[in-house]
């Protein structure tokens, strides 16, 4: 039976989620609390500059305090520990976010680990992997984050579902795997991961309920590989060309036009997880001003 794919909007989502928190704001700040959200950021790096703009934008739209510290590109590693050790102690901010990629004579890791785990509001320190692990995170890093939320409130819960994930990285595979398998409401799902070991991908991913594609892979995920009826979280961002006004031409990692023929649902690239992630980094500096103002 041929079906065409319902298209699981990420940017619908996120405003609706931004709404919801737009009332925690309100109701912070009637306690006196405004959150806020320092960014540090090192160098001119073009994407970098406008991945902090965005979510500083995101925070002024949510009455969220924001503010962007720019640090020169040959900035000492121990002046920028020193710079987060000084925010770690700063009241105004319950959220610090260091933009990566950080120059290469920085040690990004070092970095991540200086920030106090109550404010590492992009959830990489390794207190946080952790907690998540365990099932009690004090933050989700924010994409993972927003594939499990993208998921529930598109009404395809991964509860009892076979989802397998298509890549391991710390920033997506890994975590949204942690995420997924908890005994939880909104989890509780029976997960695969892989990635270049595998053997034989396809006929893993054929198996799948819910496909989650993080390969960074032009569509890499092909309709022969998804099962009929499945639902695909395209994480996938690939640039593959340019039009002739200049505008990057993006794709996912997996073939969209034909998968949607097959699929359930199916997330756009853009328009889908991407806009998750910026909201998600607001959920958590909200969070974080409800944690230390507890
Ligand atoms: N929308 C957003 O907000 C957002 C956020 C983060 C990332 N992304 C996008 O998501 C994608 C993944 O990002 P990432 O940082 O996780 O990438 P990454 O660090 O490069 O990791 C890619 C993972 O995919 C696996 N992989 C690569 N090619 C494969 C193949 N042909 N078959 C099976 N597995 C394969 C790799 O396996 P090995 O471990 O074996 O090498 C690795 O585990 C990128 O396109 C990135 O731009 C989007």
């Amino acid at each position: 039976m041929n079906m065409t794919a319902e298209i699981i909007s990420g940017t619908k989502i996120a405003k609706e989620i931004r709404e919801e928190l737009k009332a925690k704001v309100d109701e912070l700040k009637k306690k006196g609390v405004t959150p806020g959200l320092v960014m540090v950021r090192v160098g001119e790096d073009p994407a970098s500059v406008s991945y902090v703009t965005a979510k500083s934008k995101a925070s002024d739209e949510l009455g969220i305090l924001s503010e962007t510290i720019v640090l020169p590109e040959d900035t000492k590693e121990d002046v920028l520990l020193a710079k987060v050790e000084e925010l770690n102690k700063d009241p105004r901010f319950h959220g610090i976010l260091v933009q990566l990629p950080l120059p290469k004579h920085i040690d990004s890791d070092k970095v991540l680990n200086a920030i106090d785990p109550r404010k590492d509001v992009d959830g990489f320190h390794p207190v946080n992997v952790g907690r998540l692990l365990i099932g009690n995170p004090y933050f989700m890093p924010c994409t993972p984050h927003g594939v499990q939320e993208l998921l529930i409130r598109s009404g395809n819960s991964p509860e009892g579902k076979h989802v397998v994930i298509c890549g391991r990285s710390n920033i997506v595979g890994k975590p949204v795997m942690a995420i997924l398998m908890q005994k939880q409401k909104g989890a509780n799902a029976t997960v695969t991961v892989v990635h270049t070991g595998t053997k034989d991908m396809a006929s893993i991913v054929r198996q799948a309920d819910i496909v989650i594609a993080a390969m960074g892979k032009p569509k890499a995920i092909t309709a022969d590989m998804v099962k009929e009826g499945a639902v695909v979280i395209d994480v996938g961002v690939n640039q593959v060309g340019t039009t002739p006004e200049g505008k990057r031409i993006l794709v996912g990692d997996s073939d969209f036009e034909a998968i949607k023929e097959k699929a359930k649902a199916i997330t756009p690239v853009p328009g889908g997880v991407g806009p998750m992630t910026v909201t998600m980094l607001m959920v958590n500096t909200v969070r974080a001003a409800e944690m230390q103002s507890a």
